[in-house]
């Protein structure tokens, strides 16, 4: 049944993606013209200022249309649409958004394929090699996690885009009225969490939010706790440490949250949006998100408008905070048929300008270290300055081409354990068992 769900899925996916046109910008290819294609997720905030990029790329590349298509939000479902493409060697998009976990699994998927000519083509992978189009690129000006997600082998596939880390949101009004303090450790705020619930005496107040849903977004939030517990998914020698007791704890952590209701058992269905939108309208003190949730949260009919704080990710006592590290690559497919061009646009939104563009209007986060100093983004969004620290030292997930195969597991796992259908322990312990097996372990 899961299969023929996951083959229905791929099927509606390879199909029925949804097209953001924009006006005016469809004629045929009739004058020399080169029509690209751009796939991408739903960018937060207001589409109009995607649109306005790339009106300004099209005007300094007057023989360049771009049409951009729009992807469901889901990474997930983003992945399986792309797979199902790629491996039919889809030549229909030409650049595309990558999650910062998939670059190292397209750049080396597929085997040795046949030019026209017919001579072998030693190229891998899904994704064109820039490395003749980035010389004049200076990578080391960037965060480095994504830069290192996006080469594979030593040479880029991908560019980093925007870059993301978890977060925790407070209520700065909550906190201060009943004198708390933003947590650092876990534990305090699950304690804070129960004090603010308590007084305020709201039933429709939540404690603390967070992304539960069985989806790639678990496997980011869980492995914040792990971390900052001194625990691993694979620890530094290759053993797999999945069912370690540092983990144990940490998920032993998340179940009593929801036991114990400092979260509600929503947050088990609940992806960033969700949670973004409960934490708009006022309904949780604590919330764990991706940056781009401020900006939304100070905008214009936002109920928390000035009421929030964001701050690094807790720890567990004796531990060290720990950011999954998240964002958006832009890359190639290899089977384009306009190469020079997608590699134009690539370049185009990749530079300082457009990731500042973005920055200002949609609140994601640039992969330049200097925009950080940027006064008009810092006068926009304060906390950027604070922010740079934190997105260099984010986390990766582990950074393999099995990396799909291996979150598949943890997801499942996870998300049982969570649930209550689990234990801690025999979650962990079966997730350690698949993932010795993947590894060849
Ligand atoms: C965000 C992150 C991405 C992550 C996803 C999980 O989009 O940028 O890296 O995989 O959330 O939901």
């Amino acid at each position: 049944m899961k299969i023929l769900v996951t083959y229905l899925t791929a099927l509606l996916l390879a199909c029925g993606c949804s097209t953001e046109r924009r006006d005016g910008q469809l004629q045929e290819n009739s004058t020399g013209t080169i029509q690209l294609i751009f796939k991408h997720h739903k960018v937060a905030g207001d589409p109009k200022y995607m649109n306005e990029l790339l009106d300004r790329f099209e005007a300094e590349n007057p023989q360049i249309k771009v049409e951009d298509q729009t992807l469901p939000a889901s990474t997930d479902e983003q992945h399986q649409f792309y797979i199902t493409n790629l491996e039919a060697r889809a030549p229909d998009f030409d650049v595309f958004a990558l999650d910062v976990i998939w670059p190292p699994e397209f750049a080396h998927a597929g085997g040795v394929s046949s030019s026209q000519d017919g001579a072998a083509e030693q190229q891998r992978g899904w994704l064109l090699d820039l490395t003749p189009y980035f010389s004049d690129v200076d990578f080391s000006e960037m965060i480095p996690g994504p830069v290192e997600a996006d080469h594979f082998e030593g040479r880029p596939y991908a560019v980093p885009w925007y870059v993301d880390a978890g977060m925790l949101y407070y209520r700065k009004d909550l906190l201060e009225k009943y004198s708390l303090a933003p947590p650092t450790t876990f534990e305090e705020l699950a304690s804070a969490a129960k004090i603010v619930l308590e007084k305020e005496n709201n039933p429709s107040l939540h404690g603390f939010i967070w992304q539960g849903r069985q989806y790639e977004g678990l496997v980011c939030v869980v492995l914040e706790y792990i971390w900052g517990n001194g625990g691993d998914v694979i620890d530094g020698t290759g053993r797999v440490a999945i069912a370690d007791s540092a983990a144990v704890e940490a998920l032993a952590f998340m179940r009593r949250l929801i036991e114990e209701k400092i979260s509600p058992p929503l947050v088990t269905t609940a992806d960033e949006e969700m949670t973004r939108h409960i934490y708009s309208s006022g309904r949780a003190v604590f919330m764990r998100n991706w940056p781009y949730a401020w900006s939304l949260m100070q905008a214009e009919g936002s109920s928390v408008r000035g009421k929030v704080g964001i701050t690094v990710m807790p720890h567990f006592q004796g531990g060290e905070s720990a950011a999954t590290l998240g964002g958006w690559q832009l890359g190639v497919n290899r089977f384009s048929q306009h190469k020079d061009a997608a590699v134009k646009l690539v370049k185009f939104l990749t530079r300082r300008e457009s990731q500042k563009f973005i920055a200002l209007h949609t609140g994601l986060k640039p992969a330049w270290k200097d925009l950080y100093e940027d006064p008009e983004l810092r006068a926009a969004q304060p906390f950027v300055a604070e922010l740079l620290p934190v997105l260099m030292a984010a986390r990766p997930r582990p950074v393999t081409p099995y990396y799909l195969m291996m979150s598949q597991i943890l997801q499942a796992e996870f998300s049982a354990i969570i649930t209550g259908i689990k234990s801690p322990k025999k979650g962990l312990n079966d997730a350690r068992k698949q993932i010795e097996f993947l590894l060849g372990q």
